[in-house]
């Protein structure tokens, strides 16, 4: 495409040979101009490409920021699910606009594991920067491809991005110093008990960065409030849109499917009882759930091509790819590969009862909605969490029909294809309490 070499990947063995085989010459990343100015310049994590300053902040994170350890990401995720509860429970008997109630959900608990409970006022603020900063990612600039129309730029999009990171760096800027200044009264005392991943950051804060292959994380990496702003946007990108298009397809699927939805409630009717909400200890028991939730995964993964890039010449099935060619790898394709799958396109959790059927853990590439290998998805474990509380949640306390009598069939199932690939429609639907027992 223009100057561009581009390659899409849309079977499973062809994704194992990009992600697994020769995954070293496929792990960069691929960057439009819109992303290199909106990351300072691939400060972060996501849009680094492959190397000594990728994989150190990869490990900080895994380590830091995603991390079981970091308990306040799970809690603020409990404590949004109960307040989405309280939420759908005040609105029962109505149509309700589930895909916003949802992405309110995961918007809140990324908003808060990131910035903690201190900086709630500017919320509406920050979703206005992320959505400008999600449509400029998605714009379509001739000059990404004919690098030399650049100076035309006919939408205007130079101005737009020039304002779109001056806004962000207010906002952070102040939410940054608010957080060095916490610091700075708490000395090297005891902190409050509520780390956010800023203040998890800023212990790797310097004014100049730096890096280097050490194995002590601490002496091996320096962030600029460049990388801190630009690993924070990543976090809320990776971690907002993606869990809500789920909830919202779960949720949507089983409403389409209500032979299935009763199955899924009958298994928690049974393992948790109608006399009590569910509780995380009840997860492991609610198999129809999490064969739900996958199936939805294969059908809908939220990330429908992950982006890639060749960092040198390879060869692959006979093809001669050069290098910086931009690889897609078309995981929505791949879940329903015919040959992999039977009746791709039907919604069936029994599939993955069967013995020996795909995981998503990143070794079957017949189903990889995470992705595989280095680049892959770093806050999988954060996502599932959000996914699993979530939707048994409103399946256990709530019985869901569709709004003015419409028939599951007549469901509209159409989604947008761009970064992410969320309903072209919100989902309405009407919740009637289901529990015998006090909500709260
Ligand atoms: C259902 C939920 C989620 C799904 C399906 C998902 C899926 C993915 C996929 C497919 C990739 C790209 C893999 C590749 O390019 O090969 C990815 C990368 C990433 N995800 Fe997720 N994700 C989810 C939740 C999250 C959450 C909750 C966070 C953070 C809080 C997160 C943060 C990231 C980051 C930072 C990357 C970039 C990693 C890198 O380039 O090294 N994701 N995710």
């Amino acid at each position: 495409m223009g100057f561009l070499h581009m390659v899409a990947i849309s079977n499973p063995e062809m994704a194992r040979q990009v992600l697994q085989v020769q995954d070293n010459i496929f792990s960069n990343r691929p960057a439009t101009i819109a992303i290199s100015y909106l990351t300072y310049d691939r400060a972060d994590m996501a849009f680094a490409h492959y190397g000594p300053f990728w994989r150190q902040m990869r490990k900080l994170s895994v380590m830091k920021l995603f991390s079981r350890k970091r308990a306040e990401s799970w809690e603020s995720i409990r404590d949004e699910v109960d307040s989405l509860v309280k939420a759908v429970a005040a609105n029962t008997g109505k149509a309700i606009n589930m895909g916003e109630f949802i992405f309110n959900l995961t918007k809140n608990s990324i908003y808060r594991a990131a910035f903690g409970s201190i900086s709630q006022e500017g919320q509406d603020e920050f979703i206005r920067i992320l959505q400008e900063f999600s449509k400029l990612f998605g714009a379509f600039n001739i000059a990404d491809f004919i690098p030399w129309l650049g100076w035309a730029d006919p939408q205007g999009l130079n101005t737009r991005l020039e304002n779109a990171r001056c806004a962000l760096d207010k906002f952070i800027d102040t939410i940054i110093d608010d957080h060095i200044e916490k610091k700075k009264r708490n000395g090297d005392g005891p902190d409050d008990g509520d780390t956010d991943m800023v203040d998890d950051l800023l212990t790797f804060y310097s004014e100049d960065a730096k890096v280097n292959e050490s194995e002590d994380l601490q002496n091996s990496i320096k962030l600029t409030k460049d990388n801190i702003k630009a690993i924070i946007m990543d976090v809320m990108f990776g971690g907002t849109e993606t869990v809500a298009s789920a909830i919202e397809w779960a949720l949507s699927e089983l409403m389409r499917n209500p032979e299935e939805m009763k199955r899924v409630q009958q298994e928690l009717a049974e393992v948790v009882g109608l006399d009590r909400r569910v509780e995380e200890s009840d997860f492991d028991k609610l198999t129809y759930l999490k064969c739900t939730l996958k199936e939805t995964l294969r059908l809908h993964p939220p990330i429908p091509l992950l982006l890639h890039e060749t960092a040198e010449d390879a060869v692959v099935a006979g093809y001669q790819i050069p290098a910086k060619s931009r690889v897609m790898i078309n995981t929505w394709a791949i879940g329903r590969d015919r040959n992999s799958w039977e009746d791709p396109d039907s919604f069936k959790p029994s599939r993955f009862l069967r013995e020996g059927v795909p995981d998503f853990k990143g070794s079957n590439f017949e189903f990889i909605p995470f992705g595989s290998g280095r680049r892959s998805c770093p806050g999988m474990q954060l996502g599932l969490y959000a996914l699993d509380m979530a939707v048994a949640h409103l399946l256990h306390c709530f019985t869901w029909e569709l709004p003015d009598g419409m028939k599951p069939s007549e469901l509209d199932m159409s989604d947008i294809f761009g970064l992410t690939a969320p309903r072209a429609n919100r989902l309405y639907a009407v919740p009637k309490k289901r529990l015998v027992c006090p909500l709260f």
